[in-house]
């Protein structure tokens, strides 16, 4: 009898977005923090140039992509590592710094992958509280312990969409022992760029990471396609732990190409911020308020874990697909990513639906 190791055997799956429409009812999802616009132009006929080199491994050290994203940040391309989605990133962080006895501590709000990456490398995953669905720094470093060897915090946050401020992240980053490793994983950073540029010279100092994938604002999710700026030490142990050839040749020219295409990626962020406003001025007419974030998707507040149960199921029977929080601690929230008017129009109005029927009920 083969047996996996207990670490393993002890976990749950990761759990991806459940999208069974009932039979003959159109899906719509927004449940995975997909971008609203397609890739950029470029991008598709970037991928559709190196269809052919389809016999050849693709580029190990993601030269072009790293060079198109060193130029656009103003950043030491050697620092840059790339992953099969910032996913895989994490993962091999996770691998390499965390593990039995080695602990890993995000907010208690925190994207649900970095417990589960914690578990896959046997390391327990403490949560630190956070004050509204905000990141509390002082709960963070008060939870740190001896043995937390990892602290992950996303910025914006997800599910939450809010955002630390540089000062506060510089804060974390100065109340931790020096030989913690924190890990700023910035995702929807694009999204937010407007308000503070990235604090990319943390990575300076040798122990903290920053990572971005082209998966959000790009509207890349399908290609796989995340980087991060790592100290070189930290970059050195991570690449042992890496898959060689992580990211194929199609993927890398089209996310080095969507990075050159920066006016598109704004424009998508523009788009996004539009349709938040929207989204959010609607939930208020209905009746239901929003987290304050800075994302391609909002956190809506439907009262009570019961509550949010009913709308969730209410949307899915008609197709429509949010994301229900109870693993993330926010039972009583659904996360809906933004989308175009016709789509955030039909899920809004089905939302707005529901809380009528709601209000009648006995
Ligand atoms: C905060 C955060 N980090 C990382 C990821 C992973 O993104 P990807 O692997 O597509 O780059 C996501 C995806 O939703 C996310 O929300």
């Amino acid at each position: 009898m083969t047996r996996p190791h207990p670490h393993i055997a002890a976990m749950a799956p990761y759990a991806l977005a459940d999208l069974a429409a009932p039979p003959g009812v159109p899906l719509l999802s927004l449940s995975q923090n997909e971008s609203l616009c397609p890739p950029s132009p470029a991008a598709v006929a970037a991928a559709a140039e190196t269809l052919g080199q389809g016999a050849l491994y693709p580029d190990p050290d993601w030269t072009d992509l790293r060079r198109a994203i060193a130029a656009v940040h103003g950043i030491d391309a050697g620092g840059i590592l790339c992953g099969a989605g910032s996913l895989d990133l994490i993962g091999c962080l996770m691998r390499a710094y965390a593990g039995p006895g080695r602990a890993v501590l995000a907010p208690a709000h925190a994207y649900p992958f970095f417990a589960t990456a914690a578990a896959m490398a046997g390391a327990c995953c403490d949560a630190a509280p956070e004050t509204g669905g905000v990141v509390h720094v002082a709960a963070l470093l008060e939870a740190q312990r001896a043995d937390t060897a990892v602290v992950c915090v996303a910025n914006p946050g997800n599910p939450t969409g809010t955002r630390i401020p540089n000062a506060e992240i510089r804060a974390l980053r100065a109340g931790l022992r020096d030989d913690v490793l924190l890990i700023v994983d910035e995702a929807y950073g694009e999204f937010a760029d407007h308000l503070e540029p990235s604090p990319f010279d943390m990575v300076e100092a040798g122990n903290t990471v920053m990572l971005r994938t082209l998966s959000k604002a790009y509207g890349l999710a399908g290609f796989r396609v995340g980087w991060g700026l790592f100290p070189a030490a930290i970059g050195a142990e991570v690449r042992k732990v890496m898959n060689p050839n992580n990211i194929g040749a199609v993927a890398q020219a089209a996310a080095a190409a969507a990075m050159r295409d920066q006016a598109y990626m704004r424009a998508t962020c523009a788009q996004t911020a539009q349709a938040r406003e929207a989204a959010v001025a609607r939930l208020e007419r209905i009746g239901l308020a929003c987290l304050p974030g800075f994302t391609n998707f909002v956190l809506i507040d439907i009262g009570t874990a019961a509550r949010a149960a009913r709308a969730d199921a209410y949307l899915r029977a008609r197709g429509i697909f949010l994301r229900a929080q109870g693993g993330a601690g926010l039972p009583h929230a659904l996360r809906m990513t933004l989308a175009g008017p016709a789509d955030l129009g039909r899920a809004l109005e089905a939302l707005a639906a529901w809380q009528e029927e709601e209000e009648d009920r006995p």
